[in-house]
């Protein structure tokens, strides 16, 4: 049963630093009893199964995140509810469509070296693979100079420190889910051929910063449709921020390049606001070019509850 915490909750690695590597594993609970079971018992053995193989180098920094979308909530854990949490809401507008797609569960995993990743979703698939079914699955890779693979360095305007404290983890607002964090993710796959017929000054027009240097456009330069201006959300005069961890990931062999797109915020609220702007505009029709070059094929929003709720399931 849930009480509200006598004490601080610890959260779960959500401030990691960006790393080298990481995998981002999602999945759905079968429908059987057994599989809520399975999960619930295996939620209290995580932070256990993390340390043995984080262990194995401990300089490879691993970390991982366990969160849980609004389907599965109610089947796992009951009530109370993380009051925000709710399915993933699509927007659409003329051919630039947000999707929802399946997911249960989302585990990111991340390290400054692939194999220890790797290692982990090994492990966890061991405990739980009887219970569930892989949505998707990708290995992302830190790319030259923090950059995605459309060149631009991203991660810049990531908030820092105690302000990155504040702009992902839930406080007292929700005071049974002290410490949690609402994740967005959406993988994105990008049209190379199309995206490298464009100028490097037509490039950094969409984006809002200059593509060597990362430098941003000054405000003259830069175009109400820019990445970096429509994903700028103002709320009582104050910019509220998200914590992103994009990684490039694609099988060139395929022709498949693409972005992870992950967030961390302390409210989907504002993920969302920044995703209306880009797919539908602000004000509607000043959308976000990106989006011509970019396809959003999977989208899920899920709760990632503190480490010490995670320990406390099935006490
Ligand atoms: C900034 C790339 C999707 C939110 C940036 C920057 C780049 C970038 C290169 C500038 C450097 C930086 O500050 O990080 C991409 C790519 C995407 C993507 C390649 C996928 C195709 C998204 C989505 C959202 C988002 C879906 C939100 C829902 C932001 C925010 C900033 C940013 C908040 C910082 C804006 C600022 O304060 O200047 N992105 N992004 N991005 N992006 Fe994205």
């Amino acid at each position: 049963t849930l009480n509200a915490p006598d004490h601080v909750p610890l959260p779960q690695p959500v401030l990691a630093p960006l790393t080298r590597a990481a995998i981002f594993l999602v999945l759905t609970v079968k429908p059987e009893p057994e599989s809520c079971a399975t999960i619930r018992s295996f939620c209290s053995d995580l932070a256990g199964l993390i340390r043995a193989v984080e262990f194995r180098d401990i300089d490879a920094g691993l970390t991982c995140i366990a969160a849980f979308g609004s389907e599965v909530w109610n089947r796992l854990f009951g009530d109370p509810r993380p009051a925000e949490l709710h399915p993933f809401r699509e927007f659409r507008r003329g051919n630039r469509h947000a999707v929802a797609t399946p997911g249960d569960v989302l585990f990111h995993i991340r390290a400054g070296r692939m194999d220890i990743c790797f290692e982990l979703a090994t492990q966890i698939m061991e405990r739980i693979g009887d219970a569930v079914s892989v949505a998707d699955e990708v290995q992302g890779f830190r790319y030259f100079e923090d950059r995605d693979l459309i060149g631009f360095v991203d991660g810049t305007e990531n908030p820092r420190g105690s302000v990155a404290l504040g702009a992902a983890l839930v406080g007292e607002e929700d005071a049974l889910f002290t410490g949690g964090s609402y994740v967005l993710v959406q993988k994105y796959l990008h049209d190379m051929k199309a995206w490298n017929t464009l100028s490097t000054e037509a490039q950094e027009l969409i984006i809002g910063r200059k593509k060597l240097s990362g430098i941003e456009l000054s405000d003259t330069a830069k175009p109400p449709s820019a990445h970096t201006a429509l994903t700028v959300v103002v709320e009582n005069g104050k910019e509220v921020k998200i914590l992103r961890d994009n990684m490039p990931f694609g099988q060139p062999g395929r022709g498949e390049f693409g972005t992870y797109f992950i967030a961390y915020c302390r409210t989907p609220r504002i993920t969302e606001l920044m995703l209306e702007n880009m797919f539908v505009g602000r004000p509607p029709g000043n959308y976000d070019r990106l989006l011509d070059f970019s396809k959003a094929v999977t989208g899920g929003l899920f709760f990632a509850p503190s480490a010490t709720f995670l320990e406390d399931v099935g006490e």
